[in-house]
């Protein structure tokens, strides 16, 4: 991460830096050392860093995520840390303006330079800049100091002082309290997958900036790239011309004649365009101007699976008098993406799209299914957050057929090395201001606060092809404004005022002010606008439950934990779009080996239960477990309600079943979800977007992810991957009626024909040749996004000529066609298994006597192949586990197998520390090994 925002604040300077009298210095060179309020701690420190980070390298605390460091560690929450360096080393020229520049203080510091205050921040999203020229004057051994203060102590002095507290009853706790008060990272407080470290210190990188006369220092880069005449949240005209409008924030006095180039060049450096830019306005601090650039001359950027992403740099160069007096380059691109909330027009209503409002995205004027997950905290030390990880989680994604990440308020920022791996990627970033499930103060200052946080992120995010979107936060209109009316009627018309002022008021402006580009929403689950009109005072007018009887709006938040639920479709919610549902599953033996003790290793250990906060414990109670033990025993019963349950002599295998069948349940409860919200885009909803909670791992803990901490594949990511296919077939099974149906759902921009083969197996592999068409070839064709039955059967009339527990229906789909925007001609396929008996536990399951072989042992290029046969009966669930020492992920896992099939899948290897040995360790298992001894 340090490496990487290195080399892009520097590329940003420019290559004529040198001549400039411009210096730059980032605070990572100096020698730090943190300490603590009496000096009995005093060890080295780093910028970027956080004084866990730094307490743990000197060896002071051990690892902050082994066992139950959560709790043992509050002290270093509840301690008020002190970074110290000397700046003498700098040689600082005393004939020049002299800034600090903090991209990142986490959270309440007070800095001092040469002993005398510079100031006191109070927002980690904030960037900070301060003039310590006059405190370097005459100051011989110059010093800095930034001292931090507790967040949760200061947290805590804020509600015994707040007049303006949120209303109490719509909080969600979870370790530390009073997390609305402050600007930081909620999360860090604790949340219900993760820890609360609640940490500090310079926690983005800070530089010491010497100006001389007529120099500029650029802190901050608007570019903001749309079609001419378009407006935030509408869908513009994509016959016109693109405007790149570019703005700088700079440190120094802007020239009053000061002109502004605009240069762009494609990837391979040849420049497209460079212009004066017209309409330049200087003021505060920042100088602005706009070219326009015809269609014609550049590439559109699309997101994963749906084209190319063709990729620019544009360089932004003010100019006085002929001279260059500073210049910031950005890499960015040409496409736009909006959030339709339109109301439902009448060529939809002929197509057969219930009335209502759209709620689905659209770029580059295409409707497209946004298929993902919702992405959190990568870490909870943001500073050892690496680009190498991020590159294999972004991997993930994209193996994964997604093509959207909903970026969860509220966690932090992301730093732009984040959006430059989805740029690059083709992921689409819907981003969120950290706001969550909490009504938040609207007290002046707190809003004044808010919105220098605001546009500071707008502006330096915007350049991204992948930002999607703004919303204003998580579970806002949806849980917050819900939670206030059932409880506080009375007071409703109160917080709903509040909840307006921050989310429309502050925020919205915030992004209409610095784009056009981008569409927002105050809240990530919400029913939309009732109007929108950007030359009223108040461009939003909110729906809120102000609803047409029929009509169908927004998106849907999906969470059930009665797990006898699971697999009824009718409760499933029926929207536009699907942006979180979920359940929670263990990570595996491996994730859990690397953070408790080997006594520990067993299902409802201690230390497992207090590392599992579904539910959270509300409080600093650590003694507590009744919440934790609810979530324990939710995974234990949707097990037992549905699969044979795992009884294995050996305890340590049994503990590793157990978490494997926790993975099954939730990754077979969100293939019927995703399927059900796919079919929905040839459904009367024309539901187009389905974002599962959560992508990955923060830590080693249950949690709702399909990812582990180290990057280790749950069976959640193998099957989404699978679900997300671009053409896939599904049943529908209503076991009340008996009723099932089986649907092709394609989300292609074009009409494909293809088969799918159904066959009827018993569980020892027999073609049930006495059901009608035991086995039959189907012909399809299904619409672009759009969805065709292909099997209408009734299970009780089957049950009369079928043992239904001893009955597998395999769907085979295969079809041909073309991605988006690619010429050639793709083969896709998809299968299926479904068995008409709601519990496997109850299935006539028999040994499918599965083989391993491993292929190409010795081949190190394109590593191991694994192939896998049954033999003897259906392998359901089929597992192949690779054991601790390697991270990585196979093609494919998760399958179902005849006997006689073999499949073949690769491992793609992310970190290896066995030498190669691991693949001897390989190992593969079905449903039917969990109650073989
Ligand atoms: C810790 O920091 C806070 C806020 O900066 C300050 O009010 C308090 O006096 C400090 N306490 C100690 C022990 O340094
Ligand atoms: C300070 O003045 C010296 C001598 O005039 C000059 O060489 C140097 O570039 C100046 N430093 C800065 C940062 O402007
Ligand atoms: C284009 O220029 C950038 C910035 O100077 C450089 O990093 C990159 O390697 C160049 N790319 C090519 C293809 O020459
Ligand atoms: C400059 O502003 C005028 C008036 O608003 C507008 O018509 C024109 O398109 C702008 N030029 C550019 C390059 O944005
Ligand atoms: C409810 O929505 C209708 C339009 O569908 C609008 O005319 C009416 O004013 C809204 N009512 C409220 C209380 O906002
Ligand atoms: C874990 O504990 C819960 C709560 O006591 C219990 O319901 C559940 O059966 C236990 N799970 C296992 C796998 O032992």
């Amino acid at each position: 991460m340090f490496v990487s925002l290195l080399i892009f604040s520097l590329s940003l300077l420019g290559a004529p830096f040198s001549s400039l009298a411009q210096n730059v210095t980032p605070l990572s060179e100096l020698q730090w050392t943190l300490t603590n309020p009496n000096h009995s701690i005093s060890v080295p420190g780093h910028v970027p860093s956080q004084a866990h980070l730094d307490l743990h390298d000197a060896q002071v605390i051990s690892d902050p995520y082994y066992g139950l460091n959560d709790f043992n560690l509050r002290w270093v929450a509840e301690t008020n840390w002190t970074y110290t360096a000397s700046l003498a080393s700098l040689n600082l020229s005393s004939n020049a303006t002299t800034w600090l520049v903090f991209n990142g203080l986490d959270t309440f510091s007070t800095i001092s330079v040469c002993n005398q205050q510079i100031a006191s921040t109070d927002n980690q999203f904030r960037q900070y800049y301060f003039d310590v020229t006059k405190a370097l004057t005459g100051c011989n051994s110059p010093t800095i100091t930034i001292n931090f203060g507790s967040a949760p102590n200061i947290a805590d002095a804020l509600a015994d002082t707040s007049l303006n507290e949120p209303w109490k009853a719509s909080q969600l706790n979870y370790e530390f309290p009073n997390r609305w008060l402050i600007r930081k990272e909620q999360s860090d407080f604790g949340w219900d997958w993760g820890p609360a470290f609640a940490p500090a210190g310079v926690w983005q990188p800070a530089y010491i900036v010497q100006l001389s006369n007529n120099h500029l220092y650029v802190r901050n880069t608007l570019l903001d790239i749309y079609r001419q005449g378009q407006l935030n949240n509408l869908p513009p005209d994509q016959t016109k011309p693109w405007v790149v409008n570019a703005s700088l924030d700079v440190l120094g006095t802007i020239p009053q004649h000061a002109e502004l180039r605009i240069e762009i060049k494609d990837a391979s450096n040849k420049t497209v365009t460079s212009s004066v830019a017209k309409n330049v306005t200087i003021s505060g601090g920042a100088i602005s101007g706009s070219i326009v650039v015809e269609d014609s001359a550049v590439k559109l950027w699309w997101p994963n699976g749906l084209g190319q992403q063709n990729l620019y740099f544009a360089t932004v160069t003010v100019v006085n008098s002929g001279d260059t007096v500073v210049s910031s380059t950005k890499r960015t691109a040409f496409r736009t993406i909006v959030l339709n909330m339109e109301p439902i027009s009448k060529r939809q209503l002929g197509q057969g799209i219930k009335n209502g409002n759209n709620w689905h995205f659209e770029i580059n004027g295409h409707e497209f299914y946004a298929k993902g997950s919702n992405f959190i905290p990568p870490d909870a030390f943001w500073p050892r957050v690496t680009t190498t990880k991020i590159q294999q989680l972004f991997d993930s994604v994209t193996k994964g057929n997604q093509n959207m990440l909903r970026v969860w308020a509220s966690g932090a920022y992301q730093p732009d090395f984040i959006y430059d791996i989805a740029d690059e990627k083709g992921i689409l970033l819907w981003s969120e201001f950290e706001f969550s499930d909490s009504l938040y103060p609207v007290a002046q200052s707190f809003l004044d606060n808010v919105r220098e946080e605001a546009i500071y992120n707008v502006r330096r995010v915007n350049h991204h092809p992948s930002l999607a979107l703004w919303a204003g936060g998580n579970e806002l209109e949806n849980l917050e404004l819900y939670l206030a009316e059932l409880y506080d009627p009375g007071n409703y018309s109160r917080w709903q005022k509040e909840y307006e002022t921050l989310f429309l008021n502050v925020l919205l402006p915030a992004v209409y002010e610095n784009s056009r580009s981008i569409s927002y929403i105050p809240s990530s689950t919400t029913n939309g606008y009732l109007s929108l009109n950007h030359s009223a005072p108040h461009p939003m007018v909110e729906r809120y439950n102000n609803e047409t009887e029929g009509y169908i709006y927004g998106d849907t938040d999906h969470y059930d934990y009665d797990s006898t639920v699971a697999f009824n479709l009718s409760s499933y919610p029926v929207g536009r779009f699907a942006n979180e549902f979920g359940f929670h599953s263990m990570p595996s033996l491996q994730s859990w080996e690397e953070a408790v003790a080997p006594e520990d290793l067993h299902f409802n250990s201690t230390t497992i239960q207090l590392r599992n906060h579904h539910y959270p414990s509300g409080s600093l109670n650590t003694t507590n477990f009744a919440n934790s033990t609810k979530g324990m025993g939710e995974m234990t019963i949707a097990v037992e309600l549905y699969y044979p349950t795992p009884d294995k002599a050996d305890p340590l295998a049994n503990f590793s079943s157990w978490c494997l069948a926790t993975q099954i349940f939730q990754a077979d409860f969100y293939r019927s979800q995703i399927a059900y919200y796919r079919r929905g885009s040839g459904m009367p909803e024309r539901q187009l977007g389905s974002l599962y909670w959560q992508l990955e791992d923060i830590w080693q803990a249950p949690t709702w992810a399909g990812i582990e901490y180290s990057g280790r594949w749950k069976m959640l990511h193998y099957i989404a991957k699978d679900i997300y296919s671009p053409v896939i077939v599904a049943p529908y099974w209503n076991y009340t009626t008996g009723d099932l149906t089986a649907y092709v759902t394609s989300d292609l921009w074009e009409s494909v024909n293809g088969t799918v083969d159904l066959t009827w197996y018993d569980w020892s592999g027999n073609v049930l040749s006495n059901v009608t068409n035991g086995t039959s070839s189907i012909p399809f064709t299904v619409g672009a996004l759009n969805t065709t039955k292909v099997l209408q059967t009734n299970t009780e009339s089957l049950g009369k000529s079928v043992d239904l527990s001893n009955a597998v229906l395999k769907m085979n789909l295969t079809t041909t066609g073309h991605l988006p925007n690619d010429k050639t001609l793709s083969i896709f396929t998809h299968e299926f298994f479904y068995h008409p008996i709601l519990s496997l536990g109850k299935a006539r399951l028999v040994d499918p006597g599965l083989n391993l072989i491993v292929n190409g042992n010795n081949d190190t290029t394109s590593g191991p192949t694994f192939t896998v046969r049954a033999t003897s009966g259906v392998s359901a669930w089929t597992w192949l586990d690779s054991p601790s020492g390697v991270v990585g992920n196979f093609d494919g896992n998760g399958f179902w197998l005849v006997p006689g099939e073999t499949k073949t899948v690769g491992f793609d290897v992310k970190n290896d520390t066995t030498g190669g040995e691991w693949v001897k360790n390989v190992t593969v298992s079905s449903l039917w090994d969990f109650s073989t001894p």
